[in-house]
């Protein structure tokens, strides 16, 4: 699949069909994890894949009461956990000199490889911030310099998924010959 049709196939599913994900499936949206750039090839993360009884007594606690606009990514049969890692002292210093969160930027661009390898073989994602982060910590025991950051659900969507607008080309763009 060109790599567009992927980009243009991704959207935020927030359905899920109640079918697995296959293993094979599964192994080829984490290799695409694997090969995602990071800053000085820090891999600055943890990534957990949750599934089964333990994914499903996660999400009961992570989307409880003023998360609950997330509860449906309990009905995704995988749930991953993004969990950065601020151990490496070229970690600590590319924040405290550049002012740059990197592990966070290296997430963002592991979880979006992932999110795209997904919608190639027919699966939905959907990224979800909301989320008790004390209670993600807390299950995943989560250690020094680490935080769970983000989420995102995997699965078969369930029906269409209707593309969002977005802004326009010169709200967004800006070639520097106009400045
Ligand atoms: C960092 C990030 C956090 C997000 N958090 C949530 C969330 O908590 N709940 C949710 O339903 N969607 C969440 N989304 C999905 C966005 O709402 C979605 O990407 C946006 O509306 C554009 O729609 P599209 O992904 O279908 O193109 C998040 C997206 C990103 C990138």
């Amino acid at each position: 699949m060109d790599i567009l049709e992927a980009i243009k196939k991704r959207k935020s599913v927030r359905a899920y069909a109640d079918k697995p994900v296959e293993d094979e499936k599964l192994r080829l949206c984490l290799e695409a994890v694997k090969l995602s750039p990071s800053a000085c090839n820090l891999q600055p993360y943890k990534i957990h894949i949750l599934t089964g009884k333990n994914k499903d007594e996660f999400c009961g606690q992570v989307f409880s009461g003023t998360y609950s606009a997330c509860s449906f990514a309990a009905k995704a049969p995988v749930i991953f956990a993004f969990v950065s890692s601020k151990k490496t002292f070229t970690g600590w210093a590319g924040n405290q000199i550049q002012g740059t969160d990197f592990p966070l930027i290296d997430i963002g661009i592991a979880g979006e490889h992932l999110a795209l390898q997904a919608a190639a073989l027919g699966l939905g994602t959907c990224w979800l911030g909301w989320f008790s982060k004390k209670k993600a910590d807390k299950f995943l025991k989560t250690g020094f310099g680490e935080k769970t950051e983000i989420l995102m659900s995997l699965g078969y969507p369930a029906g269409e998924t209707p593309a969002r607008p977005r802004k326009k080309d010169d709200e967004l763009f800006f070639f520097t010959e106009k400045i």
